[in-house]
């Protein structure tokens, strides 16, 4: 209510949508409907990440996502979310770069998740996942991001990189760990103990690299960089940076979904009766579910040259942020968009996965492992049920969850 009261009265100039304040406590939803009604092409001046503009409706988002030329990725200019990388330290990778390179990088890891190769790693996907399912302590109360969505994700990530199974958390903390800032009381505590981290992950996926090149090549996606046209002359630095940013964009924005769903169903108990009652309904709430949740929230590009958004003028070298989280509750393109509503018509119309060139390379496989997850968790348990409130992250990035208590009652 306090949030509602403020987004109402505050000055429109002093609107800063990325306080990392707004996204623990998840109030900022009333700043931006605001926003799309009265200044949906907003400049801010002043905010811990410097003068941005926020970009808030559907159709502006889709129109600078789908204008590379103007709206650059390019890591040299700043890079793809709204603190600026030093592009002196940033590992080059290909959603922080503009065509041509771009363009032929992603043609070679594009293939790890055409139809042939789902299909082939749906059998493995689902063991696992019923694995982790059976495993869960009914009756008892537990963190469903840890037992399930951590655990999965990252089962699901060493199945994509024929990683050593045995070793699959290291990849976990690998994306933690960049994904990270450094400082005082994080995992990483310095830049140069984050280098040192990296570092050992380079090492370790050399080794898998070096035994792939001389091997036939594979449908993991080692085998898939070692061998392709484009990329088997990666630098080191080049290689790294393509396998982190693999396992960062797969890893994160799965396991929050998994999450979100379960949040809800559990806040919207009439479509968790219709799954039930309708589990053919699962991909549409999937997709619903993408839609609600946005895993992430915004997505940034630089301007290359003075140009107009909206009626604004945006000048070249501007920071500006697609509100994805934003645009996917504009009012005038969906319908109900504050409702959670599984059976929606066109589920898949919704902006978490962008749009344009960088759309993501992983949206079927990361739709397909939910999907799994709901078949197997719905064939075991009718509820899993939330006793608690999440624990969210204070960044206008990744929105996600770190804890959800649930339980799952013993007579279901
Ligand atoms: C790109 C979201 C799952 C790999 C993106 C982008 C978004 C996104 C918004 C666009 C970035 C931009 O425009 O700058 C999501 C969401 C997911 C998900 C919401 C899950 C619900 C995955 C998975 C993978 C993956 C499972 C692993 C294969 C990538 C890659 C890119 C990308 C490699 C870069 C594409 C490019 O620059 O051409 N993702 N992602 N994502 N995603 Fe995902």
């Amino acid at each position: 209510m306090r949030a509602h009261n403020r987004a109402a009265t505050i000055a429109l100039e002093d609107i800063d949508v990325s306080d990392p304040e707004l996204w623990r406590t998840d109030s900022h939803w009333p700043y931006f409907e605001r926003l799309r009604a009265e200044d949906p092409v907003h400049f801010c001046r002043d905010s811990q990440f410097g003068p941005y503009w926020s970009v808030t409706k559907f159709n502006d988002i889709m129109a600078v996502d789908t204008n590379h030329a103007v709206f650059s990725s390019d890591i040299g200019l700043g890079g793809i979310t709204i603190l600026d990388d030093d592009p002196k330290d940033a590992l080059p990778m290909f959603i922080a770069m503009d065509p041509p390179k771009h363009d032929h990088q992603r043609k070679v890891v594009a293939p790890i998740v055409g139809p042939g190769n789902l299909a082939k790693m749906e059998g493995l996907i689902r063991s696992r996942a019923a694995a982790i399912l059976d495993e869960l302590p009914v009756g008892e109360t537990f963190d469903w991001v840890e037992r399930v969505s951590i655990e999965l994700t990252t089962q699901m990530l060493a199945t994509l990189f024929d990683f050593p199974f045995e070793d699959r958390h290291k990849l976990t903390y690998w994306s933690d760990v960049v994904t990270t800032l450094a400082a005082p009381g994080e995992i990483v505590e310095t830049v140069e103990e984050q280098n040192a981290i990296l570092m050992e992950c380079l090492e370790y996926f050399v080794r898998l690299w070096n035994e792939r090149v001389n091997e036939e090549p594979a449908s993991d996606l080692i085998s898939m960089l070692a061998h392709g046209e484009s990329t088997r002359h990666m630098t080191p630095k080049e290689y790294l940076g393509n396998i982190i940013l693999l396992i960062v964009g797969g890893n994160d924005t799965t396991r929050n979904t998994m999450t979100g769903s379960v949040l809800a169903l559990n806040q919207n108990p009439d479509q968790y009766q219709k799954l039930r009652d309708h589990p053919e309904l699962i991909p549409s709430m999937v997709s619903e579910t993408i839609r609600w949740q946005t895993p992430l929230a915004h997505m940034r590009r630089t301007a290359t040259c003075d140009t107009e958004l909206g009626g604004k003028k945006i000048a070249k070298d501007d920071k500006v942020i697609m509100w994805y989280v934003s645009g996917n509750r504009d009012e005038t393109v969906i319908d109900r968009p504050n409702d959670y509503i599984i059976d929606r018509e066109r589920p898949r119309q919704h902006l978490s996965f962008g749009f344009g060139i960088h759309r993501c390379v992983g949206n079927r496989l990361a739709e397909m492992q939910l999907r799994i997850v709901w078949e197997e968790i719905l064939k075991r348990y009718p509820t899993i049920e939330v006793v608690g409130e999440p624990v969210r992250p204070a960044t206008p990035f990744v929105k996600g969850y770190q804890s959800l208590p649930v339980r799952i009652p013993a007579s279901a």
